[in-house]
């Protein structure tokens, strides 16, 4: 274990495993649609390559970068990078790492409503519910949390621990 884990939450098998159950899921749901998989950069990557083996369809992928100013309530975005394609009648499943006060999702959904999206639904690894301001949901949520500071499969602090190949609690004493 890295040293400035606390303690592990999740380990990759149970992620893996978590991954099969929410794959079969989708599978159900989405078998007769255009499936987007829309990964949000950088933090879904670990996740979005671990859900999408088990999401046995004709799927597309793509991805978006976009960063929300701290400390606001408006839901003002920046994007990075936007989608490669347009998503005029597609229907998109924005992929995330965690769902806290769930303000870049709700604004990425509806922007992609907005473009003309047939459906935009949320599929999370993590959410952590206590801390959602903005109303919203994920259709398919991995684990829920509570309100700690995670790292790992995906998730970093100061852009470090996103290889770490399980989810864990950050050492307080690490951004203290
Ligand atoms: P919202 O808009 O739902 O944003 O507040 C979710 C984004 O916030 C970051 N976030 C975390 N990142 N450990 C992290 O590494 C955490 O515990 C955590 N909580 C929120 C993350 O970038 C996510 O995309
Ligand atoms: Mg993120």
């Amino acid at each position: 274990m890295h040293k400035d884990v606390k303690e592990i939450l999740y380990t990759q098998d149970e992620i893996s495993q978590k991954c099969k159950e929410l794959g079969k899921l989708i599978m159900n749901d989405y078998h007769d649609k255009n499936l987007v998989l829309v990964g949000l950069l950088k933090g879904s990557v670990p996740f979005l390559a671990e859900l999408s083996k088990y999401v046995n369809l004709d799927v597309t992928f793509d991805y978006m970068d976009v960063s929300s100013y701290e400390g606001t309530e408006s839901r003002t975005i920046t994007i990075k990078k936007d989608l490669d394609q347009d998503v005029k009648g597609k229907d998109i499943l924005l992929v995330e790492d965690i769902l806290d006060t769930g303000k870049t999702l709700s604004t990425v959904k509806a922007m992609l409503e907005e473009r003309g999206a047939a459906t935009v639904e949320i599929v999370t690894m993590l959410d952590k519910k206590e801390g959602r301001t903005f109303p919203i949901e994920a259709k398919y949520v991995g684990f829920e949390i509570p309100n700690a500071f995670v790292i790992g499969f995906g998730l970093d602090f100061d852009e470090k621990y996103r290889n770490l190949p399980y989810v864990g609690i950050l050492k307080e004493e690490c951004y203290q």
